[in-house]
């Protein structure tokens, strides 16, 4: 075998790992995001946010069911615009003052001194993940259900 087969083959190894790195690290996201969905949001949005939570009857404004944020904000969902509802950037008539707090920064706030900075917009980027990861995907379904 030539040096510049061998150096390809390296190559592809070396692009094949950086993608399982990457996914690997999708998935712990995806785990941890999932977690603080559970601590925090599915009282409302339920557990698997179809916004069904124990809470949603004793609100005025109905918990939205975040499985179809995508067909509103569109997939991928805008990472962005997401976390402004999350963090309490964007006004969210449910997250305001008027029902309920705002998830912003101080509860996703490390205690001072210990942690890293940043970890706070860790947490809600870790929840955006979640969130993209439960979206169903109607148009899968659509396109199924189209004859072959
Ligand atoms: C106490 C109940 C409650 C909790 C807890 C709660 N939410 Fe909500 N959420 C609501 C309500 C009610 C709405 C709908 C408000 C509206 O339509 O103005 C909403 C709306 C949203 C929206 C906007 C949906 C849309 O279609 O625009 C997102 C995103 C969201 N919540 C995410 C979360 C996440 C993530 C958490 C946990 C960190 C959370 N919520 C915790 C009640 C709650």
């Amino acid at each position: 075998m030539t040096l510049p087969y061998k150096l390809l083959i390296g190559l592809g190894v070396i692009v094949l790992s950086a993608t399982a790195v990457a996914a690997q690290t999708q998935t712990e996201e995806i785990t941890r995001g999932r977690a603080l969905y559970l601590d925090h949001c599915a009282v409302c949005h339920g557990r698997n946010g179809d916004g069904h939570g124990p809470m949603a009857p004793v609100l005025t404004t109905p918990p939205a069911n975040l499985r179809l944020l995508s067909e509103r904000y569109g997939n991928p969902l805008p990472t962005d615009q997401i976390a402004s509802f999350i963090d309490g950037r964007a006004d969210v008539r449910g997250h305001g003052p008027r029902d309920m707090p705002v998830w912003g920064g101080s509860v996703w706030q490390v205690e001072p001194g210990r942690g890293q900075s940043g970890q706070v917009t860790a947490a809600i980027a870790s929840l955006v993940a979640y969130l993209q990861s439960i979206q169903q995907s109607t148009h899968r379904v659509a396109a199924a259900s189209v004859p072959q």
